[in-house]
Parts: structure tokens; sequence; C-alpha cells
């Protein structure tokens, strides 16, 4: 049976954290969020964009590039520093990469920043997030993933995490494994926080006309018939500031509605497990939970 997330309540007091927020799904869910009355850690990569928008919405700008773990590293020290309580992180940050490239720290610029760099990003909050949790209304509190309708055409093998072989090295398969991987990131983090209080979601936007893709012409022709960033942002509006989602921690909405419809590798509990643990590994951070 699927479900609709309901709207979202008023959010004063409320901190929500977006990564991504310089642009697109999450400059528009910075300002949705912002009216609402939350407070907004508006995170970006272009530092005029990202304090663009946070002057717009009123919240505080921090800069990270996640092709960078250290940058990430100091991004979550800057959170913690600043921000006493967490209620809400939007992992929204990500993008296609035309080329395959390496990262600082010599990972796939894909895999890197579309997965691990949140997942860093994720565990190195997660003690805040849990501590706000402690006080807050039950399930208030929630980690949420920006995946992608993509995720059906990725493929996960946990010996090639690295995409460096298979002739889709770069642009749109990797990038469908990196959804999808955001998927499995978001069940196997459901499973871990059992119990504690926060709860995680991931969702599809729809198809957006945002900068993604880079604003090439087919791109642009394509996006004439595209949702506008505010109506691509209302997933994430709506995850972060229901006062209930009527869904099970770990689900995957296609736009509002969950469950939607995912590779059948988001399924697998094992490979889950899997990627969760190699993750650790290649971002230098053990998990707390
Ligand atoms: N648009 C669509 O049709 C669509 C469909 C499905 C899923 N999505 C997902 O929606 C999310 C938001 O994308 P969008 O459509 O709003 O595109 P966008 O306008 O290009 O916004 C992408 C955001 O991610 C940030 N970002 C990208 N790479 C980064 C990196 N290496 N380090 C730090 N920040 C980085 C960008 O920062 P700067 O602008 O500061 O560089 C920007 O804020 C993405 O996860 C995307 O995969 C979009």
């Amino acid at each position: 049976m699927s479900v609709t997330v309901p709207k979202a309540s008023r959010l004063d007091d409320r901190v929500v954290v977006i990564t991504g927020a310089s642009s697109g799904v999450g400059r528009a869910a910075a300002h949705a969020l912002s009216e609402l009355g939350a407070t907004v850690a508006v995170v970006g990569r272009n530092p005029a964009r990202t304090r663009q928008v946070a002057a717009e919405v009123g919240g505080t700008a921090y800069i990270a590039d996640f092709t960078d773990l250290s940058a990430v590293r100091g991004l979550a020290a800057s959170l913690l520093d600043d921000l006493p309580r967490i209620h809400v992180l939007a992992n929204n940050a990500g993008g296609t990469f035309r080329d395959r490239t390496l990262t600082r720290d010599g990972y796939d610029i894909t895999f890197q920043s579309n997965h691990l760099a949140p997942f860093l990003l994720t565990n190195l909050l997660l003690p805040r997030l849990l501590e706000t949790a402690g006080d807050s209304p039950a399930g208030t509190v929630r980690v949420i993933q920006t995946s992608s309708d993509g995720n059906r055409f990725g493929r996960v093998r946990l010996d090639a995490l690295d995409n460096r072989t298979g002739l889709w090295a770069a642009g749109m398969r990797p990038y469908g494994t990196s959804k999808l991987e955001n998927i499995l990131f978001t069940r196997e983090l459901a499973k871990r926080l059992r119990g504690t209080g926060v709860s995680t979601y991931a969702f599809h936007p729809g198809f957006v006309a945002t900068n993604f893709g880079g604003g090439g012409p087919v791109i642009k022709a394509m996006q004439k018939v595209a949702l506008s960033p505010a109506q691509g942002a209302e997933p994430l509006v709506r995850l972060a500031g229901a006062t209930t989602v009527p869904a099970p921690s770990g689900n995957y909405f296609d736009r509002l509605t969950a469950p939607g419809k995912v590779n059948p590798q988001a399924n697998d509990a094992e490979l889950a497990r899997g990627l969760w643990e190699a993750s650790e590994r290649l971002a230098g951070v053990a998990a707390g939970v």
C-alpha cells in the first residue's frame, strides 16, 4: 500500500542543515523551511552562491567541497561548534560528472561526492542528532537523502565501489549507482538507528529545472518540461517538517509517495551492510551506531 507524506508543520526552534543549498532543490528547500520558521544552516561549495542563499534565508553559510574529505571533517566540526541542536540533516548535495576524475582523497569523484562524503558527514553529526532526539517529539529528528529515480539503472559492486572498471566510468551510470548507494545507506542507517528516535528517509525529487547536468543544451531543452525548484524541493520540505511520516524509517519516496520504485539491489540487506562497512574504511570513520 502506498502512503503520501503530509504537508510540513511550523518549524520554529528547529535547526535544519541542508547540503547543496547554494542552488536548485537545496536552495528552494532552504527558502521553504526558513519560511516555516526553521533555522537553516546553508551548506554549499560555491562560496558566493552559498553566502547569497544564506543571506536570503537569514541563515549561516558553510562552505565545503565534498571532493575533499578533510573539508567535510572541517564542515562537521564547524556545525558541531555552532549548533547545540540539529533536528534535520538533509544530505542533498550531488550531481553528475562528465569525466571520471579522482578526488584529493584518491577516490572516484561521483562515488565520493554523492555517497562517501555524505556518509562521513552523517556519521560525524550523528552524536548531535541523537542528543537532539533525546528531548524532541518521537520521530521528528531525521536524516534525509536526496536520491533519484536514476537509482534504478545503477549497480553496486562491493569489489568495484570506485568505478575503476567497466565502460561506464563517468556520467549517468555511476550517478545511478551513487543514488542507489544513497538508498542502501538509508536502509542500513535506519536499521542502526532503530529505537534511538532518529529516523531516515530517501526521496526522488522528480525531474527538476536546476543546474543539474551542467546546463548543457540537451538538458536545457529537456528542462522546459521539468518541475520548478520549489516543486522539486517539496518532498524534502515535507520529509523534514511533517509532524509524522506515515512510512517506517528507511523508506524511499518517489516525490511524495512511498514506496518508490527501486533497483532490486536496494532491498539487499547484506549489500547495505557491506557498503556501510566499506564506507567506514574508505572514509576513515568508525560509526557510533
Ligand atoms: N534536478 C533533477 O532533475 C534531479 C533529479 C533527481 C535527483 N536530483 C538530485 O537532487 C540533488 C540536488 O541537485 P539539483 O538538481 O538541485 O542540482 P544543482 O542545482 O546542480 O545543485 C547541486 C548542489 O550540490 C552541490 N554540490 C555538487 N557537487 C558538490 C561537491 N562536490 N561538494 C559540495 N557540494 C556539491 C552544489 O554546490 P555549488 O552550487 O555550490 O557548486 C549545489 O548546491 C542532487 O543530489 C541530485 O542528484 C536532481
